[in-house]
């Protein structure tokens, strides 16, 4: 027997809502948030500020060692940080997303990223968040949830996210960016989004995000005793 909160995986496309539900179970359940994504999306944020050759395996892993990524709490809210600086409104602007999957197809990236993810989640009491957390990073979660919802319904939340942020950009073009992301993130060989046979998939389509976030917090409350796990 070993005394340890689990970990829990919430793998799913971009506009699925994984995000936002993992952010409101992490303060429901008291427990730790990774986005795995923002990781994803810092190191390209600091790649397109240094113009870095992208096309270079080993320059995009000398710049991911280089970025000290860490995520931290105010009273606005959850923060990412790289190297000490706010990043957290940066790394949303729709070229770093665009841009994004270009280096989530790095494998020296990915296996660099992976490993910090394990080392930040290793003690448990976490929840981690993005498309390899089931499958890859963490295989033997003790929960694994898969979000999705339909490409219209993710590129709508997408839409109205960024328009509330002052970010121009058309629905179809959020839906043609969504599109594209979606077939980089299923088709990447090391890595790729897919629903591993073990996690519950939940369609969010027609859901709330409270109504989200209680099915995945019944779900593990469910389980008689979430902080004491057999080995
Ligand atoms: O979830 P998101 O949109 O913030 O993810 C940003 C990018 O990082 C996106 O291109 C997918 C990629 N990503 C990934 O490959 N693996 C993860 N575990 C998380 C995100």
């Amino acid at each position: 027997m070993v005394n340890r909160l689990p970990v829990i995986a919430l793998d799913g496309p971009a506009g699925s809502g994984k995000s936002t539900v993992a952010k409101l179970v992490a303060k429901r359940l008291g427990i730790h948030y990774i986005d795995t994504g923002a990781m994803y999306r810092a190191v390209t944020l600091i790649a397109l500020r240094e113009n870095v050759n992208t096309k270079s395996e080993e320059e995009l892993v000398g710049l991911a060692i280089r970025c000290n990524i860490e995520f931290k709490y105010d009273d606005k809210g959850f923060k990412v940080f790289v190297n000490g600086q706010d990043v957290t409104e940066d790394i949303r602007l729709p070229e770093v997303s665009k841009a994004s999957s270009d280096i989530a197809d790095s494998i020296g990236v990915r296996q660099h990223l992976v490993s910090l993810q394990q080392k930040m989640g290793e003690a448990g009491g976490v929840i981690l968040d993005g498309r390899d957390i089931g499958s890859l990073v963490f295989p033997n979660a003790e929960f694994k949830f898969y979000l999705d919802a339909s490409v219209d319904e993710r590129a709508r939340r997408r839409f109205k996210e960024l328009k509330a942020k002052g970010v121009e950009q058309s629905l179809e073009e959020v839906k043609k960016d969504i599109s594209a992301r979606d077939k980089r993130d299923k088709e990447r060989p090391y890595g790729a989004l897919k629903l591993v046979s073990d996690a519950t998939k939940v369609d969010t389509s027609d859901l709330s995000i409270e109504e989200v976030v209680n099915l995945i917090a019944s779900k593990i409350h469910t389980k008689e005793d979430i902080s004491t796990i057999d080995e």
